[in-house]
């Protein structure tokens, strides 16, 4: 049986509720691209609310974690992994969860003890030891050698700053074929850490402080490729079952063996697994410049720029091939991924044949500029990413390979001019429009903020714009959306607006800063593209968005919202022309 069947199923029989995986994309937390743990989708339950599914939980969660991108490539990091997770919403406490735990380890997945380790809390100023965990251990047979008292860094987790932590207590493995050292040094690296149990009794508030949760609660995690690779006695994660016939495959593609370039072939198959979640995610994310978009257009190039490392023939349906695999390993699971398989490789394609008509030309002008000067400044870097498509990253990382440096400063500086540039262009148009008929246009401005608040209510909160275009006559508005719209939900968003144009809402602006529009939940299309204080438009209590205007002054100075045309645009974004009679 698989090792997440077996997780679900023992914790089901300790009386847990299985819960699906979240999305990757967090539903309402602005404050995160993706989930990066179990327990984020959890923060509102570890807080106080009630869980629908009562106080034990467990699943296997989707997630992905961005701040070692660089160090993928290696035998253990991956950009996306599932996590399998157990949570007590103040039901059982430390002993409950350690015994769990240990029993999972030791008389289902059948680890000897002499192979585990153990770290718990040393204390601090404000919190004491954690005795009781050390002595739940000591009681189920991890003798003393083997537990270390480690501080905040270690043993302490915290999901932000801000929100509910805890201390916890980490199990390690020992991974390696040597003996098992009587005292166990977690600074060895032959000791892996297999499982987190946080014990999450604490709120940290933004100034510092902490203070009780209502509820003592339990989070645990544990990485399921590590787990398997531990398993399986593997030193490296590619060369367990959950990648084995990945790797095999991107060696057969490229006719090379996995010896011979184990970097690119690791760099490609995390990337475009990875690439295959985040485009299934029902956020229906499609490559970009900004947040999880650009995120996804970033894997993808940089999976190709490793193909083209490896002589894979870029124009070959390699990708494809790779992915379908993927699919194929992962559909039973999370069934998403079948469910748009058609979409997950049509994105892959787009974006390869974008991406592949530039990046000879891109490479080529890199090595030209490369061999001039010592190192890349901001407007070769601008200049690749501008005109080839070349991610900073990927500037970044091709300079690296040549002890070279970028000046991200004076790339960031050359970005931030040209979105200035247009900006001005693009406000200096809307502007044009006003001074020739500028009325409607207002009108049709305010329409849009319905609409996209009038999408959400019917098509779901994760709905987002995705561009927009006004003209005197009509809207065009694209948003993110996996279906046709039916006649019904047509209906439903025209008669939604029109319902809020007749109740005649005040539309009114407020300055704030982008953190708080954030923190209000206020729509924003380009989060990082705004400067720091912002205007946000509210629309009565039904829409607020960050906005430059202008707007009318109450919906009722509107007529009547039509929709005129419900259409695809590209992969997962639909397309909506509507008009004010
Ligand atoms: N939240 C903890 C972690 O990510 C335990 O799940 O390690």
């Amino acid at each position: 049986m698989n090792i997440k069947d077996l997780y679900i199923d023992f914790f089901i029989k300790k009386g847990h509720k299985q819960i699906p995986s979240a999305p990757l994309v967090p539903e309402n937390d602005p404050s995160v691209l993706f989930n990066t743990a179990g327990m984020q989708p959890l923060i509102p339950y570890l807080m106080g609310e009630i869980h629908p599914s009562g106080d034990r939980l467990c699943d296997y969660q989707k997630c992905i974690r961005l701040t070692d991108l660089e160090e993928i490539g290696d035998t253990t990091h991956h950009t996306f992994f599932e996590m399998l997770g157990n949570w007590s919403l103040g039901s059982y406490f430390k002993k409950e969860s350690i015994q769990y735990s240990f029993e999972f380890l030791t008389s289902v997945l059948n680890i000897p003890v002499k192979r585990l380790a153990v770290t718990v809390f040393k204390g601090n100023d404000t919190i004491p030891m954690d005795e009781e965990s050390a002595s739940v251990w000591s009681l189920l047979g991890i003798p003393k050698e083997r537990i270390a008292y480690l501080g905040m860094e270690h043993n302490f987790w915290k999901a932000g700053e801000t929100g509910p932590c805890g201390s916890d207590t980490e199990i390690f493995y020992w991974r390696s074929d040597e003996p098992v050292p009587t005292v166990f040094d977690p600074e060895d690296d032959r000791w892996v850490e297999i499982w987190n149990n946080v014990f999450m009794e604490y709120d940290r508030k933004s100034d510092g402080s902490i203070s009780f949760l209502p509820k003592k609660n339990v989070d645990t995690g544990m990485g399921y490729e590590r787990i398997v690779s531990v398993l399986e006695g593997v030193n490296d994660n590619y060369k367990s079952s959950l990648w084995k016939d990945i790797i095999n495959l991107i060696e057969e593609i490229a006719n090379i063996t996995y010896q011979e370039n184990e970097i690119s072939m690791r760099i490609i198959a995390d990337h475009i697994r990875t690439a295959v979640f985040i485009a299934s995610d029902p956020a229906g994310i499609v490559p970009s410049n900004t947040d999880q978009g650009y995120i996804l257009r970033r894997l993808i190039r940089r999976a190709i720029r490793h193909a083209k490392k490896l002589n894979i023939e870029i124009e070959s349906n390699w990708e494809e091939k790779i992915a379908s695999k993927i699919i194929s390993k992962y559909e039973n699971y999370y069934p998403e991924l079948n469910e748009k398989k058609e979409i997950v490789l049509n994105i892959l394609k787009e974006e390869k044949k974008k991406f592949n008509r530039t990046l000879e030309k891109g490479l080529k002008e890199f090595e030209k500029m490369a061999s001039k000067k010592n190192d890349i400044d901001g407007y070769t870097a601008f200049h690749l990413y501008d005109t080839y498509g070349f991610p900073i990253e990927l500037t970044q990382e091709l300079a690296k390979e040549r002890n070279m440096k970028v000046d991200e400063k004076g790339f960031q500086e050359k970005m931030k001019e040209h979105q200035e540039k247009s900006r001005t262009a693009a406000a200096g148009k809307f502007k044009g429009g006003l001074a020739g008929n500028g009325e409607m246009e207002i009108k049709y401005h305010t329409t849009t903020h319905l609409l996209n608040a009038a999408l959400k209510a019917v098509l779901g909160q994760d709905t987002h714009q995705r561009g927009s275009n006004i003209t005197a006559e009509r809207i065009r508005f694209d948003f993110n959306c996996d279906h046709k719209l039916t006649e019904e939900e047509k209906e439903k968003i025209e008669s939604l607006v029109n319902s809020w144009i007749q109740e005649g809402l005040d539309v009114t602006k407020e300055e704030m800063t982008k953190q708080k529009a954030l923190e209000i939940g206020a729509e924003a299309m380009f989060i990082e593209k705004y400067p720091d204080l912002v205007n946000v438009y509210f629309i009565g209590n039904v829409s607020k968005e960050i906005c430059g205007g202008p707007h009318v002054k109450n919906t009722n100075e509107l007529g009547k919202f039509k929709i005129k045309k419900e259409e695809a645009s590209s992969a997962g974004i639909r397309r909506i022309k509507a008009v004010l009679e």
